[in-house]
């Protein structure tokens, strides 16, 4: 769909940068900025990631990505350019007008996503209709309340072979869309008919809520139908990487500092409505690399309650790995017995499910106790068997700090020496050091390309190397505070008159002739961002000097509160009288060389230059002063 420019262009003045990024990152006020740890890099103390409400950009200091409102959601959200311009438009109540002209692929997607908004809501109307009593009896037979239904669009999926075929129709879906998001079945005589039919309705949601696929289970009794059908791989939804309740749930995780992951719908759902919000399912998948990175979005300390059965086991060994593997803090509780999260609460009140993960143990207190379980620990060599196991474990957590804590705790559980241990922990330490090579070497191949790429396009481009160390501290003030908005940049240009030529490193030239270009905008930095052709790195240095918190000088610290508002044409004059100083000092110093070298003709010309340039100098000191 295409959007118009002046949709976009109000959108853009619209969105609150730190609104927007204040949902999935923890910002804090600091100065006229607000700042956190980066999205997009491990930041793991200090918080080197910057927003500007102002300015409307971000930048990080420690990785340097850098953009603004729609590069945000472009890069961390996988949005595309019309989907974050939706997004924001839902965000702000801007209607924007349909426009016919769609590109092939992006109307596709958009299709998909339509059918299966439409879908969900239609399940759910159907809910408050007669058709729909088996549906309503069984939801109330798990206690959901009406709130929880509505939030979680509940519904019921008509009992019928082309109801929603035709309803969809009547909202101009075609029968592509419906395929395309699973809602449609061909058969191989190219029959088609809805998947779903006469089953409870789960709507899966991705994690800006957009519909993108269902779960439905099955609530008659006839014989041999699967419990759950769900929607297949599909344009829009893959069950890898999805969590169910993740959109609900991530406030609550953000806030809680943790997230509990399950087995089901029902257990999301029941511990939700008990307000034990911070959960998500796997939705009976095993759980994938793409899940877990979903999480550590939010969190990276995990509680893991699987059903107690085998399946839930197997789970759960899975989970323990890949959470240890990418550095997650992972604990287990275990339910009783034939319990899974919503029976027990359902049945019991959440407090008993409190009480679990309150108790909930970590992975070795866990692995010893489930080895005891089974009979293990009287035998020496399943004994052997399992302490490698664990240790292999162990091996895996890239924070090797954690290794001895948790060797010495097996070391307790299965009465082990040190010494013994060690030896294990030797053993299994260099097949993961072999391992890291191998990968490692893997990847010179890589680098080396890209530094090789990043050579020609230093060759291909030489003016687009960016060194922001490399530019003078009066130079740096100055395009800092041209980059603050078009009064002072307009000061700049015209008040104070200030070339190109009055910058001497070459960053700061190069930097003070791209904003020149912009001399006309509003905000360079925003149409920097904008525009496509600028190269990324002089993106990031540029958003860098905009979104820096304004330091005139070292010096100036020493005035303390005067410098609350400083007033910015004096500390311009000032930083452009430094600049020409500078200058002159160099070519004072240049003249000092010449004249070892000089006749006696020359001497004179330079002698005479040379006294020029003190009275300039004394003239711009005392500029200084004043
Ligand atoms: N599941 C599935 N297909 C099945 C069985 C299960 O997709 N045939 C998924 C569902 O996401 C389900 C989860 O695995 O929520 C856990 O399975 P199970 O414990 O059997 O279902 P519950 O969620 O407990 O459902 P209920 O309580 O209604 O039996
Ligand atoms: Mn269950």
């Amino acid at each position: 769909m295409k959007i118009p420019q002046n949709i976009i262009d109000q959108i853009k003045y619209q969105a609150d940068i730190v609104d927007v990024i204040g949902e999935y990152v923890h910002l804090k006020k600091a100065g006229n900025r607000h700042v956190g740890l980066c999205p997009f890099h491990e930041d793991k103390k200090t918080p080197s990631f910057s927003v500007s409400g102002d300015i409307g950009v971000y930048h990080c200091f420690g990785c340097k990505k850098s953009g603004n409102v729609f590069s945000f959601l472009k890069d961390y959200l996988g949005l595309s350019f019309n989907e974050s311009v939706e997004y924001l438009a839902k965000r702000y109540n801007i209607i924007i007008p349909s426009v016919e002209e769609k590109s092939e692929s992006s109307s596709r997607t958009d299709l998909a996503f339509k059918a299966l908004k439409i879908s969900a809501e239609f399940f759910n109307k159907l809910l408050y209709t007669k058709e729909a009593d088996i549906a309503i009896k069984y939801f109330k037979k798990r206690d959901f309340s009406d709130n929880l239904i509505a939030q979680f669009l509940l519904g019921y999926s008509p009992d019928s072979y082309d109801k929603l075929n035709k309803y969809l129709s009547q909202y101009q879906i075609d029968e592509q869309s419906m395929i395309d998001s699973g809602l449609l079945v061909v058969r191989e005589d190219g029959k088609k008919y809805d998947r779903f039919r006469g089953r409870a309705m789960f709507a899966i949601k991705d994690i800006i809520g957009r519909v993108i696929g269902f779960g439905a289970r099955q609530i008659t009794d006839e014989p041999d139908q699967p419990k759950y059908i769900n929607s297949p791989q599909s344009l829009v939804y893959d069950k890898s990487k999805v969590l169910y309740g993740l959109y609900e749930a991530k406030n609550a995780i953000r806030n809680e500092k943790s997230a509990i992951l399950v087995e089901g719908y029902a257990d999301t759902l029941t511990l939700h409505q008990s307000d034990i919000r911070n959960v998500v399912a796997t939705s009976g998948t095993a759980f994938t690399q793409d899940q877990l990175n979903l999480l550590g979005r939010y969190t990276k300390s995990l509680f893991l309650v699987f059903d107690s059965d085998s399946a839930g086991k197997k789970a759960t060994d899975r989970g323990i790995e890949l959470a240890l593997e990418n550095g997650f803090e992972v604990k287990i509780a275990r339910l009783p017995a034939g319990e899974d999260p919503d029976s027990l609460v359902r049945n019991n009140g959440p407090e008993p499910f409190r009480y679990h993960i309150a108790n909930a143990v970590n992975f070795i207190d866990y692995m010893a106790n489930e080895i005891k379980k089974e009979g293990a620990m009287d035998n020496p060599s399943s004994k052997a068997d399992a302490v490698r196991s664990i240790v292999s474990l162990i091996s895996k957590i890239p924070d090797m700090l954690q290794h001895d804590f948790y060797l010495s705790r097996i070391a307790d559980i299965f009465d082990l020496s040190e010494n013994q241990l060690k030896l294990i922990y030797n053993e299994k330490q260099e097949l993961v050091n072999k391992a890291k090579k191998n990968i490692d070497s893997n990847k010179i191949q890589p680098d080396l390309k890209q530094l090789s790429e990043v050579q020609n396009e230093r060759i291909i481009n030489d003016e687009f190397v960016i060194d922001l160390e490399e530019i003078l501290p009066e130079e740096k003030l100055v395009l800092q505070y041209a980059l603050q908005g078009p009064k002072i940049f307009n000061y700049i240009l015209n008040d104070l008159n200030l070339k190109e030529s009055n910058f001497l490193s070459e960053t700061g030239k190069l930097i003070y002739s791209i904003i020149l270009e912009y001399s006309d905008s509003l905000n360079i930095t925003q149409e920097l961002t904008d525009d496509e052709t600028i190269n990324a790195k002089i993106l990031s240095s540029i958003t860098e000097l905009a979104i820096s918190i304004l330091k005139p000088s070292e010096n100036w610290e020493k005035f303390g509160s005067e410098l609350k508002d400083p007033d910015y044409k004096k500390v311009l004059k000032d930083a452009k009288t430094r600049l020409e100083l500078i200058y002159i000092d160099n070519e004072l110093a240049e003249i000092r060389n010449m004249m070892k070298i000089a006749d006696n003709d020359h001497q004179d010309r330079l002698l005479i230059r040379q006294s020029e340039l003190i009275r300039k100098k004394d003239s711009l000191l005392s500029q200084l002063v004043n």
